[in-house]
């Protein structure tokens, strides 16, 4: 059976569950009531700055407070990404000449996606009236989203001919980066709130689309000639890199301290200490990064790994092992 027709039949099934599978479908959502913002509004195991000495000191309420804007900071990147990334990047998949040979029932499967995407940045922005209004709490406007950078520079560097296969590769990524590991939604140590059954609903579309958009990638790989996979691989490892050091994980645990009341020198102080204590000051490779994981996955299984220069420029960049 040729690929194409597997990717078709494929895209034709998962159009024929939309109906039964997707939230905006089927669900109610979830609310955040007035009472669900008492308890812990994100995980506390995320902000390393909760374990220093001198914000235990300041007692319950700072915690409180750093936590839930932290939630208010994930919220508002939902919001934004779903729509000014993700929906707009699936619209132009649809709309523009992908360069290789695409079912049309691919094309619905991206349309669903987008209508998935909208829907999630409807009810993060839901969510956010909801927590200011019960709370008070507002999120930080002006942090670096990591994928956006990565976006950018890959573009910047694209050839004119791959233009629109790098677009549907960093929907890709970008549709292959949340895994509920990231925010503990399976463990029972980490106390369950309102956040995390918001993020179980929204879970429940990306398992979906995670698979969707792995066959997509592998498709589109197939489809190009061998001067194009060659351009195109160079700009994995470059995406990635991007993706890495594009965000500052410091700046925004000094956010959430100064947010919190702490003075700009003080919260650089503990925000520093606090990421040395937890992950060491030690570089770890690459390929090891624990919230990297799915990316890489997505690596593997796209099949771009067969193709000699590719994974040659991913070992060298340190994203793959030799
Ligand atoms: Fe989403
Ligand atoms: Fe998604």
């Amino acid at each position: 059976m040729p690929a194409d027709y597997e990717f078709d039949g494929y895209c034709r099934h998962y159009l024929e569950q939309w109906e039964q599978r997707a939230t905006v479908r089927h669900m109610p959502r979830t609310r955040l009531s007035a009472e669900g913002t008492r308890g812990e509004l994100f995980p506390a195991t995320l902000q390393p700055i909760l374990s220093h000495a001198d914000v235990i000191a300041w007692g319950p309420d700072v915690r409180h407070r750093i936590l839930a804007r932290a939630t208010a900071t994930f919220m508002l990147h939902v919001a934004i990404l779903e729509v000014d990334l993700i929906t707009d990047l699936c619209i132009k998949f649809v709309t523009a000449d992908t360069g290789v040979p695409m079912p049309e029932a691919a094309k619905q499967v991206a349309l669903t996606v987008a209508t998935d995407e909208a829907y999630h940045a409807f009810v993060a922005r839901e969510f956010l009236g909801d927590l200011e209004r019960h709370t008070g709490i507002v999120p930080a406007t002006d942090a670096t989203m990591p994928i956006v950078a990565a976006l950018a520079e890959v573009r910047r560097r694209a050839p004119p001919d791959l233009k629109a296969a790098t677009n549907t590769m960093v929907l890709c990524f970008a549709e292959n980066f949340v895994t509920e590991e990231l925010f503990g939604l399976s463990r029972e140590d980490i106390p369950q709130g309102p956040f995390h059954t918001i993020m179980r609903e929204h879970m429940m579309d990306e398992g979906r689309h995670q698979v969707f958009f792995q066959r997509l990638f592998r498709q589109i790989w197939t489809g190009l000639d061998e001067e194009q996979r060659s351009a195109l691989g160079r700009l994995v490892p470059v995406y990635l890199d991007s993706f890495l050091t594009a965000g500052s994980y410091e700046a925004s645990q000094r956010d959430l301290l100064e947010y919190a009341g702490f003075d700009p020198e003080v919260a650089a102080r503990i925000a520093r200490e606090s990421l040395a204590a937890t992950f060491g000051t030690e570089l770890p490779r690459k390929s090891s990064l624990q919230f990297m994981r799915n990316a890489l996955h997505l690596v593997e299984v796209s099949g771009i790994l067969e193709h000699e220069p590719t994974r040659r420029a991913l070992v060298e960049s340190g994203w793959v092992d030799a």
